[in-house]
């Protein structure tokens, strides 16, 4: 199937205009701007909204984690395919042709509350050796220690809402007790390359992360496209990757033929946070609650004033030379939060 979108004004994307040598020309860039890592992508007042790092320094093992969670994750697709656990929905979706298992906790789409995704029983157990897998642990908990370290503020955001979340209903079950984010997307290819998109239905000033994993050249393909900013990064297996996906449209290069990708996308549901704001309530409860104007004047309160909520939400992210003072304000009151499984 034959994907498209546009860069910019009218060039058309389809899977010969996600090629390495079509993006060189259209975003005009070198290569040595497309490969280096880390690297921190930051707005014009220099705040940091796009990470790309590698794995953790001086860790001889990262390279055996990924290539092990891997495994379990071709394998997992694998028993799913040939037991009839992975139906069409499941391996195509808007996002691409690729088998994507979204897992954890979400709000939104109409749901009157919190709830875990659902998911059949045979498909649950099948999910649940992704969850218990160490080296999928690890990386995720890693993709959380990235989040913090590059914003920690929101990272303290989602801590806040997200412990009255889980607080609210113990029903609602953590894919891992050492990530903060409450839901992962689990794209487990086997050629996981995704048509570009938003994922609207994230926190929109949040982050969501991302690990490349698969055995394939990253300089030929497999790089992560951020269509708005006119760039693109390699993204080799190993690398973890930070963007606002609710608001940034993104995708993937195209592989070489044979070649194997996955990935891990950690996310927040915006509906979570509103829900938390909404002193853990939905809109339409509010509404029910109260007579039609007394509830917009409610709900009104409780939005705020647009401009107030575009500059509280600008402030949560840090600038590179407030690192280190924003780390250690809020390190201290979310120690506790995760507990490394
Ligand atoms: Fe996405």
């Amino acid at each position: 199937m034959e994907s498209r979108g546009t860069i910019g004004e009218g060039v058309q994307v389809n899977s010969v205009g996600r090629t390495v040598r079509f993006l060189l020309v259209s975003f005009a860039l070198d290569l040595t701007q497309v490969r280096s890592t880390p690297k921190v992508i930051t707005d014009n007042e220099g705040r940091c909204i796009v990470i790309f790092i590698g794995g953790p320094t001086r860790d001889d093992t990262w390279r055996d984690v990924v290539k092990a969670a891997a495994a379990t994750m071709a394998s997992v697709r694998q028993e799913g395919v040939v037991a009839g656990l992975l139906p069409k929905d499941v391996q195509s979706h808007r996002r691409g042709e690729f088998v994507a298992l979204p897992v954890g906790v979400s709000h939104g789409n109409g749901r009157l509350k919190p709830g875990n995704l659902y998911h059949p029983p045979e498909r649950v157990k099948l999910i649940q050796r992704l969850l218990d897998d160490p080296s999928i642990k690890r990386i995720t908990s890693y993709q959380s220690s990235v989040f913090s370290y590059y914003a920690p503020k929101l990272y303290a955001q989602y801590c806040r809402n997200l412990l009255r979340v889980f607080e609210h209903d113990e029903s609602l079950q953590r894919n891992f007790k050492g990530s903060v984010f409450p839901a992962a997307s689990f794209n487990l290819g086997p050629a996981t390359v995704s048509i570009d998109h938003t994922d609207a239905g994230n926190v929109g000033y949040g982050l969501c992360a991302l690990a490349s994993l698969g055995s394939f050249d990253s300089r030929r393909g497999g790089h992560l496209i951020l269509f708005d900013m006119g760039l693109f990064v390699e993204f080799p297996a190993g690398t973890v990757a930070l963007l606002p996906s609710g608001i940034l449209r993104h995708g993937n290069t195209t592989l070489q033929a044979g070649e194997e990708r996955c990935s891990i996308a950690q996310y927040c549901a915006g509906g979570l946070l509103r829900w938390v704001q909404y002193g853990c309530q939905t809109a339409v409860s509010i509404r029910n609650s109260f007579t039609k104007a007394k509830a917009k004047e409610v709900l009104a309160s409780l939005d705020g004033v647009h401009e107030d909520r575009v500059r509280e939400a600008l402030q949560l992210f840090s600038k590179v030379d407030e690192l280190d003072s924003d780390r250690s304000e809020i390190y201290k009151d979310f120690a506790t939060f995760l507990k490394e499984d």
